[in-house]
């Protein structure tokens, strides 16, 4: 209760965006790590062939630049998930961005993929993986397109960013799913999304000389049967495993948070304990589809060790979290891995 007494009185009180890069240079510099009470936790399991430490880990976008991992693991994550990172560097979209729906616990945002770029982050991991803090670390690599890039040429942008980036990724993620690139979602239709997948897979592989397991990112807002559609095509390319779910452009009639204030915000996606239900929901019927064919990460409002526990039950694999971490703190990952049990 420490953090919330901070949070309420610090960083409730300044720009979210720049609460975050104060927290995340922190994190960066370790300042974290001995506070953090890391509980060792003797549940590792082995998923898509990597063996993680515990199920629970860090969802993409926090650390778009793979920049905090060793900080990041510290503070109790089992693994982190960086990116997205597109083909060429980029800066989002102009601030504000970021928004807090203090009373539903929930984000909304629309950062736009502001990141360094393929070359500068694979340069990055490169160096990390060199390291004892980065050689055995399970870093997910989450890739995404471009904004200047056409439409057409969508595929050979996420094939740049693969065949940089797959060398040093533990898995590769294909996001689909972020509501703030134009366009992005609509690569979800699976008449879309085959060649995209296959060509992903063709040169992570080659790449990185080797298997890289491949996870395709999806959003919570596809309707069931859409859902079903890209189950049915990550089964029929060889996948290895479905991210579920991405923020979703939806505004629940449940959000306690006036309207004013969530117009205010404007577009973007929403994420924290309001995904809860969906996120759920597209679990079990993605489970049901796949039986044990496919891994299952587990996104979207997971904020307690019952939401882990909870996540598992219904079949996930792995669990990861994002929005808990920003209004949780510090201690949020351990507490959480410690709910992750063998598998
Ligand atoms: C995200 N998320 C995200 N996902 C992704 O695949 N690539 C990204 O770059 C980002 N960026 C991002 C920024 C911010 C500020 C937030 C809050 C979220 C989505 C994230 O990984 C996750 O799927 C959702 O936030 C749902 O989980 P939580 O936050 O409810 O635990």
């Amino acid at each position: 209760m420490v953090y919330r007494a901070f949070f309420d009185a610090v960083f409730s009180r300044m720009d979210p965006e720049k609460a975050h890069e104060r927290g995340f240079a922190a994190i960066r510099a370790g300042r974290f790590a001995s506070s953090a009470g890391i509980r060792k936790t003797h549940a590792p399991r082995t998923v898509m062939g990597i063996e993680f430490p515990h199920a629970f880990g860090l969802a993409a976008g926090f650390d778009k630049n793979a920049k905090a991992v060793p900080g990041l693991l510290a503070l109790g994550f089992g693994h982190v998930e960086i990116g997205t990172v597109t083909a060429r560097a980029q800066p989002g979209n102009p601030r504000p961005r970021l928004f807090r729906l203090v009373d539903d616990r929930a984000i909304v945002n629309r950062m736009g993929f502001n990141n360094d770029g393929a070359a500068a982050v694979a340069a990055r991991l490169h160096r990390l993986r060199r390291r004892k803090a980065g050689r055995g670390a399970v870093i997910g690599v989450n890739i995404g397109k471009t904004k200047a890039t056409e439409p057409a040429d969508a595929i050979a942008d996420y094939v740049e960013s693969a065949r940089l980036l797959a060398p040093y990724a533990s898995y590769l993620v294909v996001n689909v799913s972020s509501p703030n690139t134009p366009g992005l979602r609509d690569l979800q239709a699976t008449d879309e999304l085959r060649p995209l997948l296959a060509a992903v897979k063709e040169v992570s592989d080659r790449a990185h000389g080797g298997r890289v397991p491949l996870v395709v990112k999806i959003a919570p807002d596809l309707a069931d049967a859409d859902i079903d559609a890209v189950a049915d095509l990550a089964l029929e390319l060889g996948l290895d495993g479905i991210s579920a779910t991405n923020t979703t452009i939806s505004r629940p009639d449940s959000l306690k948070t006036s309207r004013r204030t969530i117009e205010a915000a404007g577009a973007g996606g929403l994420s924290g304990p309001v995904l809860n239900d969906r996120a759920t929901e597209v679990l079990v019927r993605l489970r049901r589809r796949v039986g044990d064919r496919l891994a299952i990460i587990s996104v979207g409002g997971v904020t307690t060790p019952d939401d882990v526990r909870a996540r598992l039950d219904a079949g996930a694999d792995l669990v990861q979290g994002y929005t808990g971490f920003i209004y949780e703190g510090p201690l949020w990952a351990s507490r959480l891995a410690a709910a992750s049990k063998p598998a």
